[in-house]
């Protein structure tokens, strides 16, 4: 009878584990590697059909003063999925959205929902920094 109990509550624990989320290098390689670049350096294939430059992410530390600007590319990554920028040239990166919310601290002391494919994105970026 224990292990009865034993094997249904495993099976319960189971079904409760989310699916596995992909990680920020996998989601960067699918979503933003065509513009970015494979290695972030703004020189993806798809860099002469655009209208402007898609920015090297690998200096983005360096651009501002050597730290990096948590809150400005979270902004550009949910702020772009928002649609708030009417001009945006980068896609809506939706399906990101999707993911669990976990707590993320942009850099304002507080922490805030974000989903988790983005803090993982981000976080992805923060490691490529030169
Ligand atoms: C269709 C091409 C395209 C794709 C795909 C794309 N980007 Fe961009 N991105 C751009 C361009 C062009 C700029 C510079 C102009 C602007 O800011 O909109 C830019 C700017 C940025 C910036 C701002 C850098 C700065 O100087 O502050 C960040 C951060 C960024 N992209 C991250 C991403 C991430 C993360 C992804 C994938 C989820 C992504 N981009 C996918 C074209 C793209």
């Amino acid at each position: 009878m224990r292990r009865i109990v034993l094997g249904v509550a495993l099976l319960v624990l189971a079904a409760c584990v989310p699916p596995e989320e992909p990680t920020g290098a996998e989601d960067f390689a699918a979503y933003c590697s065509a513009c970015h670049g494979p290695a972030a350096k703004g020189d993806g294939t798809m860099v002469s059909g655009l209208t402007a430059k898609p920015a090297d992410l690998t200096r983005l530390s360096r651009r501002n003063g050597g730290e990096f600007p948590k809150l400005r590319v979270m902004a550009k990554i949910w702020g772009y999925t928002g649609g708030r920028d009417g001009a945006a040239i980068m896609p809506n990166f939706g399906p990101l959205l999707d993911s669990p919310l976990v707590p993320y601290d942009s850099g304002d002391g507080r922490e805030t929902p974000t989903p988790l494919r983005l803090v993982q994105l981000a976080e992805h970026i923060e490691r490529l920094q030169e």
